[in-house]
C-alpha cells in the first residue's frame, strides 16, 4: 500500500523522484496553479512556454513530463491539467491521473493547490487512489509497480493525510475484492475475509452459513445460492461508539458471480459478472473505514453473499421463495437475483431499528441505460434521504442522481400465485421497478435508500482520473460520508 505524508517545504527543494505540478488552461497557454509559484523562477521563467512546446495546455486530465536538468531537486517534473475546475474532485482527479502516469517510479511529490485541509486531503486521496494496481495474478513482472511513497506539499496538519489514508485503504480493499476472480472469491471465502479484516478493524462480525440461513427463513439467499456448490452466506458487521446517537444500516448485494442462473446470461454479458459483489464490497469497505476513523455513530453492514449458477439444484423460473420478511416471491427470471438476496438483507437490517437503511447493488442493466457508466441511481421512500445520499455522493466525487419510485410500476410486479413477482413483464423502467420491488421489504416507517451502481462499480474502459480499469470501489466513500453526516458532534 502506498504511503502519504505532508511536507511544507518549497517544492523546488523536495527530494523526490518526480514533482507533480498543477496547471490551468489559460488563453496564453498553461498557467501554473497555486502551489507552483516558486517553480517558474527555478526554470528561468520558461516553464509555461516549455509545456506549451510539448502541446500541454492544462486541460483537465492532461499529463506532460519534462526532465528538470538540475533546475530543481526532483529529476522529473510532471505537469497535470486542472482545466477550469476549482473543486475538490478536480484536485482528486488531477492527483490521481498524475500519480497513475508514474507507475514504475518509487517516490512522487504533489505540489497542487493544498491551502485548506480539504484541498490537502483531496490531493492526498486522489494520489493514493491513483496509485492502485492489481498485480496478484501477474507472474511475468512486466507490470510496473505503482508509486509507493507520496508527499503532498502543504502546510496543513499531518492528520489530514491520515484520513485520506483510511479512505484510500477502504476503497482499495473493495477494488481488490471486485477484481478477484470468482474462482478465488466465493461466498464463504468473502465471509472469511470480512471476518478477518473486520475484526482487525474493530468490528463485531457474525456469519450465517447456509444451514442457519435455511433454518432462519432466508428464502431469497437460499434460492439464489442453491444452484452453486459454493453455498450462500449472510455476514453482519457491526460498529458501535459510546457517544453515538444514530444507527445506520447498510445492505450490500454480494453475488460473487452472476451467470444469470437458469435464465442464463449471454457470454458477452457474463465475463465481468465477478463484479456483482461490488455492493457488498462497498458496505464492507465502508464499515472498515468507519471503524478506523472511529466515527461517533453506530453502523451495521449486511453482506448478502451468494453465487448465481445454473445446475440440477438451481432455482427455476416459476419457483416461489419464502422471504425473511414472510412475503412470498415468484421467481420469473433467475437473473433478477440481486433483489432476492437484498430483500432478505433489508428485512433483517430493519430488526436493528436503524435511523436509515441504505442498500447498495449492481442491480440492473437499466441503470446503465438510464445514467451511463459513471452515475449511480438513487431511489428512496423519503425525499430528504434521497437528496442527502445524492449530496453526500457529490461531495465525495462519486456520481449519483436521484430517481423516482413511481407507484404505478407496482402492479407490473403482481404474481398470479405469490405476493409479488421478481420481474415486471416489460423492460422499460427496470431500474425503478427493481427499486419498487425492494421497497416492499422495507417495513412501514423505516427510512430507506437504494443505490443502483451497476455501471459505476466496474470500469470496463480505460483508466481516468483516480479510477483504474476494473473494480472502482464506487460508493464506499459515499457510505462513509453518510456515516459522518449522522455522527454526533
Ligand atoms: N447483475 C445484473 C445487473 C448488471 C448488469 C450489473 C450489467 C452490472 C452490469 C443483475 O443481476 C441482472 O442480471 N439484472 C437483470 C435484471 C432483469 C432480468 C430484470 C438486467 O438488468 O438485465
Ligand atoms: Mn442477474
Ligand atoms: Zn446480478
Amino acid at each position: 500500500m502506498t504511503t502519504v505524508r505532508l511536507n511544507s517545504a518549497d517544492p523546488v527543494s523536495i527530494d523526490t523522484d518526480a514533482l507533480i505540478v498543477g496547471f490551468r488552461s489559460g488563453q496564453e497557454g498553461p498557467r501554473a496553479a497555486t502551489g507552483a509559484e516558486t517553480l517558474d523562477a527555478a526554470f528561468g521563467g520558461k516553464l509555461s512556454a516549455s509545456l506549451a512546446a510539448v502541446a500541454f495546455s492544462g486541460k483537465a486530465g492532461e499529463v506532460a513530463k519534462l526532465p528538470t536538468f538540475g533546475a530543481i531537486a526532483a529529476p522529473l517534473l510532471v505537469a497535470v491539467g486542472l482545466g477550469d475546475s476549482t473543486d475538490l474532485e478536480g484536485l482528486r482527479r488531477a492527483a490521481g491521473a498524475a500519480v497513475r502516469s508514474l507507475a514504475g517510479t518509487a517516490r512522487a511529490a504533489l505540489a497542487l493547490p493544498a491551502d485548506s485541509p480539504q484541498e490537502a486531503e483531496a490531493v492526498a486521496l486522489g494520489g493514493l487512489l491513483g496509485a492502485y494496481a492489481f498485480s496478484r495474478y501477474r507472474t511475468n513482472g512486466e507490470q510496473k509497480a505503482p508509486v509507493s511513497e507520496l508527499t503532498v506539499v502543504s502546510g496543513q496538519p499531518e492528520n489530514v493525510a491520515a484520513r485520506a489514508g483510511v479512505l484510500a485503504e477502504a476503497v482499495t480493499l473493495v477494488r481488490d475484492l471486485v477484481n478477484t476472480p470468482p474462482s478465488d472469491l466465493w461466498p464463504a471465502k468473502f465471509a472469511e475475509i470480512a471476518e478477518q479484516v473486520g475484526v482487525k478493524a474493530g468490528l463485531s462480525v457474525e456469519v450465517l452459513d447456509d444451514k442457519q440461513l435455511k433454518d432462519g427463513g432466508y428464502g431469497g439467499l437460499i434460492g439464489v445460492g442453491q444452484g452453486s456448490a459454493n453455498p450462500p452466506r449472510l455476514v453482519r458487521l457491526s460498529y458501535s461508539h459510546p457517544e453515538a446517537a444514530k444507527t445506520l444500516a447498510f445492505v450490500g448485494k454480494g453475488i460473487t458471480f452472476d451467470s444469470g442462473g437458469l435464465s442464463l446470461k449471454p457470454s458477452a454479458s457474463m465475463d465481468w459478472m465477478k463484479s456483482d459483489m461490488g455492493g457488498a464490497g462497498a458496505v464492507f469497505g465502508a464499515l472498515v473505514g468507519i471503524a478506523r476513523l472511529g466515527l461517533p455513530v453506530n453502523a451495521v453492514g449486511y453482506l448478502c453473499l451468494a453465487e448465481n449458477l445454473p445446475s440440477g439444484t438451481a432455482q427455476r423460473p416459476s419457483d416461489v421463495l419464502h422471504s425473511y420478511s414472510g412475503k412470498t416471491v415468484e421467481v420469473l427470471d433467475t437473473d433478477a437475483e440481486g433483489r432476492l438476496v437484498l430483500m432478505d438483507g433489508i428485512a433483517r437490517a430493519a430488526e436493528d431499528n436503524p435511523d436509515v437503511i441504505v442498500d447498495v447493488a449492481t442491480l440492473t442493466g437499466a441503470q446503465i441505460v438510464a445514467l451511463g457508466w459513471r452515475t449511480a441511481g438513487v431511489m428512496s421512500n423519503d425525499d430528504a434521504v434521497r437528496e442527502l445520499v445524492v449530496e453526500v455522493a457529490g461531495t465525495a466525487g462519486e456520481g449519483a442522481w436521484g430517481m423516482p419510485l413511481p407507484e404505478e410500476l407496482r402492479k407490473g410486479l403482481d404474481s398470479p400465485i405469490a405476493d409479488i413477482a421478481n420481474l415486471q413483464p416489460e423492460r422499460w423502467g427496470s431500474m425503478l421497478a427493481a427499486g419498487i420491488f425492494l421497497k416492499e421489504f422495507v417495513p412501514d416507517g423505516v427510512r430507506w435508500a437504494h443505490i443502483d451502481m451497476a455501471g459505476p462499480a466496474f470500469n470496463k474502459g480505460e483508466p481516468h482520473g483516480y479510477t483504474p480499469k476494473g473494480g472502482t470501489g464506487a460508493i464506499t466513500r459515499t457510505l462513509i460520508g453518510l456515516a459522518e453526516r449522522h455522527a454526533s458532534i
